[in-house]
């Protein structure tokens, strides 16, 4: 189909994202024939720059990251790149009044905030004061959208005051990921699944995203953030919902999201005294010449706030609906272990009657990272004349080996719903609200508590909690096999 052109606004676009993130998943996308000719890239920031001096900034610093084998075609993106300087909040207007004359009356446009949330508001009064809010407008939140239910909800309250609900994009950058939309055709697209996905024959889920990247220079962001608000709030409670979602009706923006945020609002509420048995909150101390938490450097020191700040956090979490009742939710996600992986386990009931000893139950691993691929454990017959002996084995399905096609990265995907006005992978507005109404008790009862995180060393799987979480009902994480 041919693409949408538009006008593509970035603020905050010379910035870390920017350059890492969307200039690359941009240039991707224009390798690949899926921007149209004409879609312009306008960077805003404060920083006073040329087009030719933000041209040779992405020239320095993007070129590395992605593969630039055909010159032409690079030249051609970088064409396609502007920079303008715009004061938020300010007297001076000529930033916005340049803006004016530059965006195409005839093309969609796309504010992309690549910039902290308190910008979200004052940035829209801007652009509506401008005059550049036109019916063909979208705006493109990141996150953090808040730290709490109170801060969404004005920002959502601030930004709807100028877009309609339509128009506003929130990215969560886990909904662009392969194997997450997977999970929506492995569940409605195949018939066996559907039948079994339920209590009756799931024990539980375990759902995780490690990673073994710790918080350098990243101090001033996530003293105020801690792994609940940065990973939970968002990129687990998505994977859960489209794990535990009922079938939707259709294949449409609304009826998916409707049935995402049913699941965030039977979430059952964890408060008050209950906070302690069913969450666990980690911090990463020195460990094999890696730095603890509180010895990374960045730009301030830590503070007494620091000591309080969980870099690993696991949670049980239960849906109350007639699908899922009884069915723990484990979540669990942290800083600092020892490998970088993600994935959502299902963990099926034993067989009603064994007649063989040593069998183990059936489990659907779906791995986002690193390698992206579905796994179905069963049980098999070990070959030989003996007794027989049971062993589980992997049905497995590797994307990179079955699709050998680059799998594109999750901002590529995002970043092209939203030209073409997509917001199916974006979350709306009552769902970010449901989200932080569960997580609000959690971050309160953390809060009034004199404990501290529990201390693990850097490198390793975590607080001791954490295997507790799941021990005491007879449980255990599921560790990927040597
Ligand atoms: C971001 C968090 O949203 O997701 C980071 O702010 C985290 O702390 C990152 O490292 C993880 O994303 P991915 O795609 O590497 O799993």
């Amino acid at each position: 189909p041919a693409a949408h052109t538009a006008d593509l606004v970035v603020f905050g676009g010379t910035g870390d994202l920017s350059m890492r993130k969307l200039l690359p998943a941009l240039y991707h996308s224009d390798r690949d024939g899926r921007l149209s000719p004409e879609t312009r890239v306008i960077a805003l920031s404060r920083g006073g720059l040329t087009d030719a001096d933000f041209r040779g900034k992405v020239d320095a610093q993007v070129r590395d990251v992605v593969p630039v084998d055909d010159h032409a075609m690079w030249q051609r993106f970088l064409g396609r790149l502007h920079h303008l300087t715009v004061d938020v909040g300010g007297q001076d207007r000529t930033g916005w009044d340049a803006l004016r004359a530059t965006l195409a009356e005839d093309r969609d446009r796309v504010f992309y905030l690549a910039s902290p949330p308190r910008t979200f508001g004052p940035f829209c009064r801007e652009v509506d004061r401008a005059g550049l809010v036109t019916p063909r407008s979208r705006v493109v939140l990141e996150k953090p959208l808040g730290h709490d239910l109170p801060s969404a909800q004005r920002i959502n309250d601030e930004v709807g005051a100028i877009f309609d609900e339509h128009q506003i994009f929130r990215i969560d950058h886990y909904l662009g990921k392969e194997t997450v939309q997977n999970l929506l055709v492995l569940r409605f697209a195949n018939a066996f699944l559907e039948p079994i996905w339920n209590s009756l024959w799931i024990d539980h889920v375990q759902i995780t995203a490690a990673e073994t990247v710790g918080t350098p220079g990243r101090r001033g962001y996530y003293d105020h953030a801690g792994a609940l608000r940065d990973m939970v709030q968002n990129h687990l409670l998505q994977l859960l919902t489209l794990t535990a979602m009922e079938p939707p009706a259709r294949n449409d923006r609304e009826a998916i999201r409707d049935e995402k945020v049913k699941v965030l609002q039977a979430l059952r509420p964890i408060t008050g005294g209950e906070v302690g048995r069913f969450t666990v909150r980690g911090q990463y101390t020195a460990a094999d010449g890696m730095a603890g938490y509180l010895e990374e450097p960045g730009s301030t020191p830590p503070t007494e706030s620091s000591e309080r700040v969980e870099t690993f956090t696991a949670i049980r979490a239960e849906i109350r609906n007639w699908r899922w009742a009884g069915v723990p939710f484990y979540l669990r996600t942290g800083k600092r272990l020892p490998n970088r992986r993600s994935e959502i386990v299902v963990q099926f009931k034993d067989v009603p009657h064994s007649i063989f000893p040593g069998g183990s139950p059936n489990r659907l691993v779906l791995r986002l990272q690193p390698e992206e691929g579905i796994e179905l454990h069963i049980m098999a017959k070990e070959p030989g004349a003996g007794e027989v002996s049971l062993k589980p084995v992997p049905l497995s399905l590797n994307f990179g080996e079955t699709f050998p096609a680059r799998v594109p990265e999750a901002y590529e995907r995002l970043l092209s719903d939203v030209l073409a006005g997509n917001p199916t992978l974006f979350m709306r507005r009552d769902e970010v609200e449901a989200a932080w109404r569960w997580i609000d008790p959690i971050l309160d009862a953390w809060r009034s508590s004199p404990e501290l995180p529990e201390p693990y060393p850097a490198g390793t799987t975590g607080p001791a909690g954490a295997h507790e979480l799941l021990g005491r009902s007879g449980r255990a994480w599921h560790e990927e096999e040597a």
